[in-house]
């Protein structure tokens, strides 16, 4: 059935067909429209304008938007929701000054999460994965990608990759999946690090793509986790199986992982809380997609990225919320943005833009998401009426999202 929004106070992040990314004095643009009307048809927006020209929609279902604000969807291009239990308990070490490198050298952090999920079933795991997604999906996102990497073994990465395939045959929102064998040395396998990396490449991932199971491939290249070599052996392995990389960069240390990840034309490098004018440079003119993670660098208390400095020089940026139980409990993208805005001095526009079309680049679904665009998926959320967009990101906690729409369908929020 048809759907017919009306009375909307302004329609925000409009984008040309066609514009997959924004980049550098792109990104500070934000297309909006004044009290308008939105239709859409079998899940995709098919027109919008003016409330002078509103159409009949004698056959449609009608919204009355109130005077609020039209936002496209979130789109979360990082994160690792399927896990299992949580680690409060570390979140205390921290407090008591350990730092997240201590905890993963005492056995704790990524492996004490293997463990957990290992002694969880794969029932069990998707309904705790089920109740973060509808969390997120009632704070505006519509479109997400999730990492595997927390089984560490070929059972248990399959395990994890095939609760991300059943929740995206359950839930209307885009789902894409990463094989993220490479996040950490599984226990068994400590000292033994290039067997471990040997049998990611020979063993994990002609398992997973056998399955067809993943869209990504991804590895932590940073100090204490893979090495560049590493990256570049499995980045080259994924390959093989028609995967692209999104890699985990510079996050503890500067890595050298930009430079692996834009060399092996990696679709995303992201964290990048390390990273100076060099990679900066590196990242120029690619297809790369530099993606910040404001959630981890603020719960870890690390460094922000130098966002103002990537955009001046002409880069693309996307926001993530990198939501995991170690350094991201929290999958609320809107606090992303306003994160983004207070503590990496982007404007407004810059983040909402990397939090949406960029975002939507950083997981290759920017054709069909990540702005209001004729032929775009019909995925927005509506707010209550507010005096400005800025409003919205300076609000912060403020519950201003009054609907949600995913496909064109209205969800429960
Ligand atoms: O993106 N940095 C590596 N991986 C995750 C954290 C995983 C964890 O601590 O459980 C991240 O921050
Ligand atoms: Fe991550």
């Amino acid at each position: 059935m048809k759907l017919l929004v009306k009375n909307i106070g302004t329609i925000v992040g409009i984008q040309p067909p066609g514009r997959l990314r924004v980049c550098g004095p792109e990104m500070g643009q934000l297309e909006t429209l004044d009290d308008a009307w939105l239709l859409a048809d079998e899940g995709h927006i098919t027109a919008f304008g003016p409330m002078t020209e509103c159409p009949p929609g004698e056959d449609a279902r009608i919204v009355d938007a109130e005077g609020g604000m039209l936002f496209p969807s979130f789109c979360d291009s990082h994160t690792h929701i399927v896990y299992a239990g949580s680690r409060e308990q570390e979140f205390l070490d921290k407090i008591n000054g350990l730092s997240y490198e201590e905890i993963a050298r005492r056995g704790g952090g990524i492996l004490n999460s293997a463990d957990r999920l290992h002694e969880t079933s794969e029932e069990e795991l998707y309904h705790q994965a089920m109740e973060r997604v509808r969390e997120i999906t009632r704070m505006g996102t519509g479109a997400i990608e999730i990492k595997s990497g927390y089984g560490l073994s070929t059972q248990d990465e399959l395990k994890m990759l095939r609760v991300i395939g059943r929740i995206r045959q359950t839930i209307p929102l885009t789902v894409r999946a990463t094989f993220l064998g490479a996040h950490t040395v599984a226990r068994d396998y400590i000292g033994r690090q290039a067997e471990y990396v040997d049998l990611v490449c020979n063993e994990m991932l002609p398992a997973v793509a056998r399955e067809g199971l993943a869209d990504f491939v991804d590895v932590f290249c940073d100090e204490g986790f893979f090495t560049v070599e590493e990256t570049a052996q499995i980045i080259k392995a994924g390959h093989e199986y028609g995967l692209r990389a999104k890699i985990h960069a510079n996050e503890l240390a500067v890595s050298g992982g930009v430079e692996v990840g834009v060399a092996h034309g990696a679709l995303s490098v992201d964290h990048l809380e390390r990273i100076g004018a060099a990679q900066i440079e590196t990242l120029h003119g690619t297809t790369t997609m530099p993606t910040l993670l404001p959630g981890a660098a603020f719960f870890l208390g690390m460094i922000y990225p130098p966002a103002r400095a990537m955009i001046d020089a002409g880069l693309g940026i996307a926001l993530a919320s990198d939501y995991n139980p170690g350094s991201s409990p929290s999958g609320n993208m809107r606090t992303v943005v306003s994160m983004a805005s207070i503590c990496m001095k982007m404007t407004p526009a810059e983040a909402l833009n990397a939090a949406t079309l960029n975002s939507a680049y950083a997981m290759g679904i920017s054709a069909e998401h990540g702005s209001i665009t004729q032929g775009k998926a019909a995925n927005f959320f509506l707010t209550a009426p507010m005096p400005s967009v800025t409003y919205f990101i300076y609000a912060y906690q403020t519950p201003l999202i009054r609907r949600i729409f995913v496909g064109g369908e209205e969800l429960p929020i």
